[in-house]
């Protein structure tokens, strides 16, 4: 098996491998994964591909507010070593970013198998990537080319509610669109608290779209969210509610639309 080459400490070793290349600190088995709308249907993937690189697929800037607003967050940062992207998806943030400051070491972790795999197609290979998927949703048959191998991206699969990090890892935390993915989302907060360095920043953006009734109850909506980053000894920098993210369905301009609480705040030392 590969050796990690995580640039910093790992608290338990991974389980497993995706395609020899991505580490697995979280396995799950065939039939988890078959359930996670992230994991287990192939076209989803490129559906959420698709969503993400929009604006390079087709043109379309839907989903442009929300990525360049957590991207503008993350470079306009003075210092940061090392930034933790959890719940990265097919890797947005860390396209637009990881270019930029090459000094600095992005890792990005997600539970699904095949979200791994696809930032990691997009990141670490320039091959062309076809989405076939989106033509049966009547859009153009776009090509999206990788931009790797970026030397400062690291990719794990690993589970936002029990990261293998060590504590005080991490200069930086971003977490887009994934709180109200969380079956615990205050674990969740305590997570990324817990590998955040003190002074560190975490970055977020959420939408509170939750789908069962208990996460509801432990997090409803942003004066709870301010209230529970005040209780972990954050300062907060920058807070809005209301950003529109823009999920295009189809061709015809179908959509939908989520309401997006975006939170720029400091661990005080
Ligand atoms: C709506 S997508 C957002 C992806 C990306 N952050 C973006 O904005 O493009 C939510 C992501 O969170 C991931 N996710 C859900 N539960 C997770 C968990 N417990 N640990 C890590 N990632 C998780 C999903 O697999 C999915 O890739």
């Amino acid at each position: 098996m590969p050796i990690v080459t995580f640039p910093w400490p790992v608290i338990r070793p991974p389980l497993e491998w995706i395609d020899q290349a991505i580490p697995v600190f979280s396995p799950r088995s065939e039939e988890e994964r078959s359930k996670d709308r992230f994991d287990g249907n192939p076209s989803n993937v490129d559906i959420y591909t698709g969503l993400a690189y929009g604006y390079r697929l087709f043109g379309e800037g839907a989903a442009e507010g929300l990525y360049r607003t957590m991207s503008s967050l993350v470079l306009a940062q003075r210092q940061c070593e090392r930034l933790l992207d959890i719940g990265c998806g097919v890797g947005r943030m860390l396209y637009d970013c990881a270019p930029a400051l090459p000094h600095t070491q992005f890792t990005g972790v997600d539970y699904s198998y095949e979200m791994c795999r696809r930032a990691a197609r997009i990141l670490q290979s320039n091959g062309e990537l076809r989405l076939p998927a989106w033509q049966h949703r009547g859009m153009s048959q776009a090509v999206l080319r990788g931009v790797g191998p970026l030397p400062n991206v690291h990719l794990a699969q690993a589970n936002a509610l029990d990261l293998p990090f060590a504590a005080a890892t991490f200069d930086t935390v971003t977490a887009t669109l994934l709180l109200c993915r969380l079956s615990d989302p205050l674990r969740g907060l305590a997570e990324m608290v817990r590998v955040l360095r003190p002074g560190g920043r975490l970055l977020l953006a959420t939408p509170f779209g939750y789908l069962d009734a208990v996460q509801w109850q432990a997090l409803a909506g942003p004066g709870k969210l301010r209230e529970i980053l005040s209780s972990f000894g954050f300062r907060i920098e920058e807070w809005f509610d209301g950003l529109v993210y823009r999920e295009v369905i189809d061709a015809s301009g179908n959509a939908h639309d989520w309401r997006v609480t975006v939170a720029a705040a400091t661990l005080v030392p």
